[in-house]
């Protein structure tokens, strides 16, 4: 039988996998990590933020990279889908040596974004025989959300996840429909100042939090009303805008109830109804990597 499985190793910090993460990573013949730059020049390429949490608990022995361009924008590029191809060349090439469990190793979560999708696609489409898993990690904005304190649902509230590679009226159009928006990928957006004005103009600056490295060295955990208009977002840049709240179980009843308590929790408590976050910080108890990040899909192992 021959095994893919999709492991998420969480955000970055590399206390955030899960156990059965690890006992995947342990056991699969060969661990695959992504690495961003040019099939057949992986050896030069820098340690993964994927690489670096599998590095933590997995014997060097059996990790082997495999190149993607991870960074690379605007669709299907010819550069992507040679990286797609390539790797799962790599991949079907480690089954017919013998191995019976591979395990690809993703940032965070495999069933979101992530680059592990394609790549089973690909090895599928080559091998009809492999079965394709996954393990799910936890994700950045979790991670986020744990950091800097923030509430991501209460009562009836929606959550949405969105790329800001979706365009720039995604943005807008999320925080017109949902309660709590979470973009990801907000480099595609420039610096932050369209994404602050996209706050501003829905009223939501006021709570929203903008999280970049999270977990890893360089960690910058701000309020997004903090960030200067014209500073470099890098591209592991995380944003959360809580849905708005009125006080202890505001919003169980819906939206009309949640304005009714406005006023405050009906016991005179002060719990974080929208999240609160700290100053900026840098954070350096992690043995998070610079490069680019990896992204992810499954079954069940
Ligand atoms: C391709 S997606 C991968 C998402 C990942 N599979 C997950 O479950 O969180 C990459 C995006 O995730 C977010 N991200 C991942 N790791 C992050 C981190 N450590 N700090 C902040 N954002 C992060 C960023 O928005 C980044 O652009």
């Amino acid at each position: 039988m021959r095994r893919l499985i999709g492991v998420g190793v969480g955000p970055g910090d590399p206390e955030l996998i899960t156990v059965k993460a690890i006992r995947v990573l342990r056991t699969a013949d060969v661990v695959l990590v992504p690495v961003l730059g040019r099939a057949g020049e992986e050896d030069r390429a820098e340690t993964g933020r994927a690489e670096a949490t599998v590095r933590a608990h997995v014997d060097g022995a059996v990790i082997r990279r495999v190149a993607f361009a991870l960074n690379d924008t605007g669709g299907v590029t010819q550069a992507r889908a040679a990286a797609w191809d390539a790797a799962a060349d790599a991949v079907t090439g480690v089954f017919a040596a013998g191995a019976g469990t591979v395990a690809f190793a993703t940032l965070g979560d495999p069933a979101l974004y992530s680059t592990f999708s394609y790549l089973a696609q690909g090895v599928t489409a080559r091998d009809p025989g492999v079965t394709v898993e996954t393990v799910p990690g936890i994700t950045a904005l979790q991670d986020l959300a744990a950091r800097s304190g923030t509430v991501l649902t209460e009562g009836t509230e929606s959550l949405v996840l969105l790329p800001l590679t979706a365009g720039p009226g995604a943005l807008a159009e999320a925080l017109a429909a949902h309660d709590t928006v979470v973009a990801y990928k907000l480099s595609a957006a420039g610096p932050l100042d369209t994404v602050r004005k996209a706050l501003a103009e829905a009223g939501r600056l006021d709570g929203a939090v903008f999280g970049a490295r999270v977990g890893l060295a360089g960690e910058d955990i701000r309020p997004a009303a903090m960030v200067e208009a014209g500073e470099r977002v890098p591209y592991l840049a995380t944003l959360i805008s809580p849905g708005q709240r009125g006080g202890r179980g505001s919003r169980l009843a819906g939206k009309a109830a949640a304005g009714a308590t406005a006023a405050g929790p009906a016991d005179g408590t002060a719990g974080p109804a929208s999240g609160a976050v700290g100053p900026s910080r840098e954070a350096a108890d992690s043995a998070g990597q610079a490069g680019r990040a990896g992204d992810s899909r499954g079954g069940s192992v």
